[in-house]
């Protein structure tokens, strides 16, 4: 299928009830799309899944469950995946098993329902150690880690599907994601069990658990790792652009950041003054495999794409701290 989306057309949100996925699912019925959400709800919550999508509670790895999914959807937005850096060291089989079996299920699936049209959920982490800052789609790809790996596999089983079978795939490839969306009352943003992100992390914080700085001795200007931190909702808005814009027999590569970075003792800056106290906050040793400054070159999504970030650090922080009230 060619052209631009027209609502309703039925999208099937695979993760869509972990953090980005659900933001994604709600801000696409808010368009007037039909959802299916596929979710295990390993690590999401069946709680943030809008009642106004259809839920099919099963994994990537259940065939029949993708088939179920895939019914009346023109095209995939696909999510599901783990994406815990440390697990992926300690449980690289799973790692490969759920993210890149899991997605090889879901082309062979579309491919036999004839759904041509994907946009992948990708990762900055693809890039490893950057050879130059801001880093483009085009930079050199060494992942570091077995999720990075993982993600840089599903990408090549798209770019095949695109040439042997003419799909039209988008992988976008996030930075730091952060923040929340409202949806009425409440709030949806990340409720990671452990929590292991920076901002909520901050946030959590107290006298008796201070937040602790992965190393402060890296080359940068403050000596903390500098990184791209960009809004969910924003995220979400490149995922229904990517979807209007994907052409078939074409995997397009965007990567997703704000094009700007910032360190960690300015992000608990900056978090300070919102909250209006000091940061319960203790230097610590540096976590194995962080690069020291991740930035995105976000030109192609801006210029191909027409998505441009709206939201910035502050926004990010707050929306977070109003979902995690809501918790
Ligand atoms: N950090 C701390 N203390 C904490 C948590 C994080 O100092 O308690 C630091 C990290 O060392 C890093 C920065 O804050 O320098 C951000 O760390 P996050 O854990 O919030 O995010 P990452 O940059 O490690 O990872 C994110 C996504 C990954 C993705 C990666 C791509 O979570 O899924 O960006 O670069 F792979």
């Amino acid at each position: 299928m060619t052209g631009r989306l027209i609502a309703p057309e039925r999208i099937l949100v695979t993760g869509g009830a972990g953090f980005i996925g659900s933001v994604t699912a709600h801000m696409l019925l808010w368009r007037g799309f039909d959802v299916t959400v596929l979710d295990d709800c390993s690590t999401g919550h069946a709680d943030s899944i809008s009642p106004n999508a259809k839920f099919v509670h099963s994994t990537l790895l259940n065939k029949m469950a993708i088939r179920e999914a895939l019914e009346g959807c023109t095209s995939v937005i696909h999510f599901a995946g783990k994406s815990l850096v440390n697990e992926s060291v300690t449980h690289q089989d799973m790692y490969w098993e759920i993210n890149v079996e899991g997605s090889r299920n879901l082309l062979e699936e579309m491919h036999d329902a004839n759904i041509g049209r994907i946009v992948f959920s990708s990762s900055a982490s693809i890039y490893g150690e950057p050879e130059s800052i801001p880093i483009a789609e085009y930079a050199r790809v060494q992942p570091k880690n077995p999720y990075g790996k993982t993600k840089l596999a599903v990408e090549g089983l798209i770019s095949d599907e695109t040439k042997s079978n003419g799909l039209a795939g988008a992988s976008l490839r996030y930075f730091n994601v952060a923040g929340a969306l409202q949806v009425g009352e409440r709030w949806v943003g990340e409720r990671h069990k452990p929590e292991t992100h920076l901002i909520p992390n901050i946030l959590n914080s107290s006298a008796a658990e201070p937040v602790e700085i992965y190393g402060s001795k890296w080359p940068t200007s403050d000596g903390t790792c500098i990184r791209d931190y960009v809004h969910v909702i924003d995220v979400a808005e490149a995922h229904i652009l990517a979807l209007t814009a994907l052409r078939p027999s074409t995997h397009a590569i965007f990567n997703l950041g704000s094009g700007r970075g910032y360190s960690v003792r300015e992000v608990l800056q900056t978090a300070a003054e919102f909250l209006g106290r000091e940061i319960p906050q203790v230097e610590a040793a540096e976590r194995e495999g962080d690069p020291a400054v991740l930035i995105a070159d976000i030109t192609r999504a801006q210029n191909e794409l027409d998505w441009h970030p709206t939201r910035n650090l502050e926004n990010m922080i707050q929306d977070c701290a109003k979902s995690m009230d809501f918790d």
